[in-house]
C-alpha cells in the first residue's frame, strides 16, 4: 500500500500534478513556496500570521528577497494559494514545515513551532497521504527528530 503511495506520488511530482504545502511562509518558506508555483507545481501556503495571508493575497511581499512584481507574477498564474486554514492540509501531496527554531540560551533550538505544526499535520492527515521522515539540520543542530518522534504514526 505504501510503495503504491510513493509510486503515485512519484508520478505525480514527474508530471508536476503534485500539491506542496508550505507550512510558515517567512524567510524560507515564503520564496521556496513561489518557486514551487513558478516551475508549475500547485502551491498551498500556510501560515497562523494573519497579516501576512492578507498581504501575499494582495501581492504584498513582505521578504527584501521577493519583490512584490515575482509575487504578483506568480499570483496571475493561480498556482499559489495562501491560508490560514490548516484544513487545506488535506489537499496536500507533500508537506514542507519552515517554521521559527529560535535557539535558546543554551543554544539549543526551541522545536515547540515544529511540534504545533506537526500536530496540525497530523490532525488533518488523509489516509494514503505520503510525509517526509525527518527534521534535520534545525538552526546547524541535527536533532534528527522522526515524526514518529514528534508524534505522528506513520503506519
Ligand atoms: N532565515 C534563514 O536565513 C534560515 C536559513 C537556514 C535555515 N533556517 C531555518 O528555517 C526555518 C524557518 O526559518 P525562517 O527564517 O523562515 O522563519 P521566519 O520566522 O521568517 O518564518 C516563520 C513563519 O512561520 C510561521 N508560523 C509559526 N508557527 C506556525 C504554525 N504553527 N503554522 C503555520 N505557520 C507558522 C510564522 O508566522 C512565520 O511567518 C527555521 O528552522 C530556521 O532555523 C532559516
Amino acid at each position: 500500500m505504501r510503495k503504491n503511495n510513493i509510486r503515485n506520488l512519484k508520478q505525480k511530482i514527474e508530471c508536476k500534478k503534485a500539491t506542496v504545502g508550505i507550512i510558515g511562509l517567512g524567510y524560507v518558506g515564503f520564496p521556496l513556496a513561489l518557486t514551487f508555483a513558478k516551475n508549475g507545481f500547485g502551491v498551498i501556503g500556510i501560515d497562523i500570521d494573519k497579516d501576512r495571508i492578507k498581504k501575499i493575497k494582495k501581492g504584498i511581499s513582505y521578504i527584501t528577497d521577493v519583490p512584490n512584481t515575482e509575487l504578483k507574477n506568480t499570483l496571475k498564474k493561480k498556482k499559489f494559494k495562501v491560508t490560514q486554514d490548516v484544513k487545506s492540509i488535506k489537499k496536500l501531496d507533500a508537506v514542507i514545515i519552515c517554521v521559527p527554531t529560535p535557539l535558546g540560551k543554551d543554544r539549543t533550538p526551541d522545536i515547540s513551532y515544529i511540534r504545533e505544526a506537526v500536530s496540525k499535520v497530523k490532525d488533518n492527515i488523509r489516509k494514503g497521504q505520503n510525509s517526509c521522515s525527518r527534521i534535520d539540520n534545525i538552526s546547524g543542530n541535527d536533532k534528527g527528530d522522526t515524526f514518529a518522534d514528534i508524534g505522528i504514526d506513520r503506519s
